[in-house]
């Protein structure tokens, strides 16, 4: 189980006394769902787009969405393959006497709002828990699941991130405060009824779980219909943080596939005071890990070299490879990093990572080829300069602190 991040531990702190469970009494946790898997229309390619809450977490408006979209367009990124624009927390009103939720007055009106996406070419995403309340404390879904997949139906909702939150301290820790196995399945069972009522609106929405990575969700996410899930706690535009969820990501490999992708969260690219190298290689690794390349930044103020990365077309084809297969840790040696992934027709992509704050290339790294399963030079591209180059055994790499090497090797022999 990962740790809670502090705006989540906030949000339960603020919701935990407050909230009645309106589900099933203590000891009687459902069994395990067992809904059909999420409909292979949707997600055979890890979901590309962007998500609010990254830049502007719970100041989003309307207008920043129509922005996103705009931006999405003028910048060429939906041309590479960025289709999604989620919103995140915070879009939230009251419920009618019928219990239909309204959007607050940030969102004057959501139908407007997705028409307009859509007319860009592009696709609306929204935000929701299954518990009362959201992480930020807006409306949640308990209790009225149907009611507002039908909603985001109606309005022409493509992507629905599904985010645990105040459904720990309401439900799993009110029905079964001394059972974590118990709580874990009601975790699983609020999961697959958001699915089945998703499926029942018939409209194809990619559906997202935001539960931190509990009860290895990886092993029970298909079960429960889902197409992506986080695998860790909140990311943070630092690459102590960055790396920190890279590696909790190692054994995680055999989880992914079309339709079913593990998740180290949104992209910080463009945020906070990461360097080029760090942006870099975070969106190198995240293409690696066939992970969803969600954009996390101001997209209608982005600076150049910023777009370049975010928009390198050999990267994100490493990403969105038909084949579905995530990187697997292949060795380090000290500091530096080696995972491959192997690709559509035979190919395969190489990463050599320096994740040492302090490792300069005066100590070059020597590649080891046969740990990949590699007998002599290979051709191959180096996909951040876009030259042809030839690795061969033991060459040494200089690659500066925090910096990649990524290649695709065509023909790997
Ligand atoms: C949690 C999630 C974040 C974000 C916020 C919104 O912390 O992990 O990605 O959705 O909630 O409140």
């Amino acid at each position: 189980m990962k740790l809670l991040r502090p705006c989540l531990l906030l949000a339960l702190g603020l919701t935990t006394f407050t909230l009645a469970a309106q589900v099933k009494a203590p000891g009687a946790a459902p069994a395990r769902h067992t809904a059909a898997p999420a409909s292979p229309r949707v997600a055979l390619t890890p979901p590309m787009g962007w998500n609010s809450w990254n830049y502007f977490a719970g100041k989003v408006t309307d207008q920043d969405i129509r922005n996103a979209a705009d931006a999405m367009v003028s910048s060429g990124m939906r041309d590479a393959g960025y289709i999604y624009i989620n919103i995140d927390d915070t879009w939230e009103g009251q419920r009618d006497a019928d219990g239909v939720l309204h959007s607050n007055s940030k969102f004057p009106d959501m139908k407007a709002l997705a028409d307009y996406v859509h007319s860009k070419g592009l696709k609306l995403g929204i935000y929701s828990s299954p518990g009362p309340k959201t992480c930020a404390g807006f409306e949640g879904s308990l209790g009225h699941e149907q009611q507002d997949a039908d909603l985001y139906a109606s309005w022409g909702i493509d992507y629905l991130k599904y985010d645990l939150c105040s459904f720990i301290p309401a439900v799993m820790y009110k029905q079964a405060p001394n059972d974590p196995a118990g709580r874990m399945k009601l975790m699983i069972a609020a999961y697959g009824k958001m699915h089945d009522a998703l499926a029942a609106t018939h409209r194809p929405i990619v559906y997202s779980l935001c539960s931190y990575g509990w009860d290895s969700v990886w092993e029970w996410g298909p079960e429960v219909g889902a197409n992506l899930w986080r695998t860790t706690g909140d990311i943070s535009p630092e690459w102590d943080r960055v790396y920190t969820i890279l590696e909790e990501q190692k054994g995680l490999a055999p989880y992914a596939a079309p339709g079913h992708w593990n998740d180290p969260d949104m992209l910080e690219v463009g945020n906070g005071k990461m360097s080029l190298a760090e942006n870099r290689s975070h969106f190198s690794m995240w293409a690696m890990l066939a992970a969803p390349l969600l954009a996390g930044n101001d997209l209608s103020n982005m600076k150049p070299e910023i777009k370049a990365i975010l928009t390198n077309r050999d990267v994100i084809a490493i990403d969105q490879d038909q084949l579905g297969r995530q990187a697997r840790y292949i060795y380090s040696s000290g500091e530096v990093e080696v995972w491959s992934r192997p690709l559509a027709g035979g190919a395969m992509a190489v990463a050599v990572l320096n994740a040492g704050d302090n490792l300069y290339t005066t100590h070059p790294f020597h590649l080891n080829l046969a740990r990949l399963g590699l007998h002599g030079p290979q051709k191959a591209k180096d996909l951040w300069t876009g030259k042809e180059m030839e690795l061969t055994e033991g060459m040494p790499l200089e690659i500066p602190s925090h910096d990649i090497l990524l290649v695709r090797i065509a023909q790997p022999k």
